[in-house]
């Protein structure tokens, strides 16, 4: 399946066939987000891979009861790594010679403060990038004919809590994996039309496009 279809076919998928999905292909799903662009090559993602039936059970509650978390046999959690953000800005830091003119240094240490300690800056940061590791992670899944519903339903402490997941690491999303039932059927996909998104060369200025119907 090439990318253009498996972005036209993914719909989230809320009810699912119990068959397990093998584990080489989760490993392969995995594989794809590992390979998702970074801002500054930052990969800020780490998962927890849930199959065990009583973990999801108990995952369920903490994601507002929503049904397929415990329905769907993988159940990823997807995390923003802190740590990754705060060896970034070391980085950045060490990058910075000792000679360089005042100006360049004071450029370079307002990045550096804003990527070591402003708290909202930094949870943009790390979650920006995950979500494009999370997106190349449900578009490798469709392209196996898997179905995902990609979460944001979910209480993050509970998940912490349930999951140990340490306090620098971000729960950005779950992601319920497994095998569409039989016979499920998408109402029409609901999605703004490209003559109100787009814009060309200035704001306000649309493209002379017949209306575009993709489904
Ligand atoms: C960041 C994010 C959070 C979402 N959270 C939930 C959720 O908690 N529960 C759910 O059932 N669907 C959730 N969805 C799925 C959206 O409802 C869905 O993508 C949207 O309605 C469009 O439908 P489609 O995915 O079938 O094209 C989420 C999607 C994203 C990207």
């Amino acid at each position: 399946m090439d990318v253009l279809e498996a972005i036209r076919r993914r719909r989230s998928v809320r009810q699912f066939r119990p068959d397990p999905v093998p584990e080489e292909m989760i490993r392969t799903l995995l594989d794809a987000a590992r390979l998702a662009p970074s801002s500054y090559n930052l990969q800020p993602w780490e998962f927890v891979v849930v199959t065990d039936p009583e973990v999801r059970r108990r995952l369920r509650v903490a994601a507002n009861n929503q049904a397929q978390v415990e329905e769907a046999p993988v159940v990823i959690v997807c995390l923003g790594s802190l740590r990754q953000q705060d060896a970034l800005a070391a980085r950045l830091e060490a990058s910075l010679p000792p000679d360089a003119p005042p100006e360049r240094r004071e450029r370079v240490m307002k990045t550096v403060q804003r990527h070591k300690h402003d708290p909202e800056f930094r949870k943009i940061h790390v979650l920006t990038s995950t979500y494009i590791g999370v997106a190349f992670l449900v578009l490798a899944a469709q392209s196996f004919g898997l179905g995902t519903c990609w979460m944001g339903g979910f209480d993050p402490d509970q998940v912490r809590s349930l999951l140990g997941i340490p306090e620098d690491f971000l729960v950005a999303s779950l992601v319920a994996v497994g095998w569409p039932a039989e016979g499920l059927e998408f109402r029409p996909r609901q999605r703004r039309p490209l003559e109100e998104i787009v814009h060309w060369n200035h704001f306000g200025r649309r493209p002379d496009w017949e209306p575009v119907t993709s489904q």
